[in-house]
């Protein structure tokens, strides 16, 4: 699992935890999506490359490093890893966004892709897919081969939820993949929600809970 990498900030795990909580409300709820995923971001892109330039400071002239390449890409896989757009923005805000629409079925929890846009010259592009959950798997690993498929090559993914089952699955079928978790929880139940969790991330970001 060397590619995979769990959170540790104390910050980190006491916002998961109030995300949990039943009684935390849309608005809250929405919040902590969104600052959790800029905490996140600060850590998956803790390797991005970097160049020497020449500058001049008020005492002297220096060689300094700066951000250099295309500019990243931020994809959420629709609805709820809208959520967590903001997020990685507030630390990226030169990032191009794509979007992947997908819904996985209610009753086998098979993902469907609906939609999928990605900014042009994607095979260059640093591209972070962020969903706050990963279940079984299922709609990461077709988010990445769909990513994949359209020239996509520097590929990382941020979870803020992960079961070991959608962990096992994704390492297997992207080993070449970097995956950032903020919290691996104990197992999925029958109908594929992750135990604990914190029930449809979808649902509590936009308030549709039924
Ligand atoms: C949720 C979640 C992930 C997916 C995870 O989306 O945001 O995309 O389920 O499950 P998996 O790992 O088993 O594929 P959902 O399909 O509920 O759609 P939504 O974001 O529109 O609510
Ligand atoms: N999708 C969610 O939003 N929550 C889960 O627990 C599983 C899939």
């Amino acid at each position: 699992m060397s590619n995979v990498k769990i959170m540790e900030h104390p910050l980190i795990k006491h916002k998961i935890t109030v995300m949990r909580m039943e009684a935390t409300g849309t608005g809250e709820f929405r919040r902590l999506v969104e600052e959790v995923a800029m905490l996140m971001t600060y850590e998956a892109i803790s390797d991005i490359e970097t160049t020497d330039i020449e500058i001049t400071t008020p005492i002297e002239e220096t060689s300094q490093p700066v951000i250099s390449g295309k500019k990243p890409a931020v994809v959420p896989i629709l609805r709820a890893g809208l959520g967590m757009v903001n997020g990685v923005l507030q630390i990226m805000p030169n990032a191009k966004v794509g979007h992947i629409g997908m819904e996985r079925d209610e009753q086998t929890h098979l993902p469907h892709t609906y939609y999928c846009k990605l900014p042009p010259q994607i095979e260059e592009r640093l591209v972070i897919v962020v969903d706050p959950m990963l279940a079984t798997g299922g709609s990461l690993c077709d988010a990445v081969d769909e990513i994949k498929r359209r020239g996509g090559k520097r590929i990382k993914c941020m979870c803020i939820i992960a079961a070991p089952e959608g962990i096992e699955a994704f390492t297997k079928k992207h080993p070449d993949v970097q995956l950032y978790i903020g919290a691996v929880d104990r197992c999925l139940n029958k109908d594929a929600y992750i135990c604990p969790g914190l029930g449809d991330a979808g649902d509590r970001i936009f308030g549709t809970v039924q």
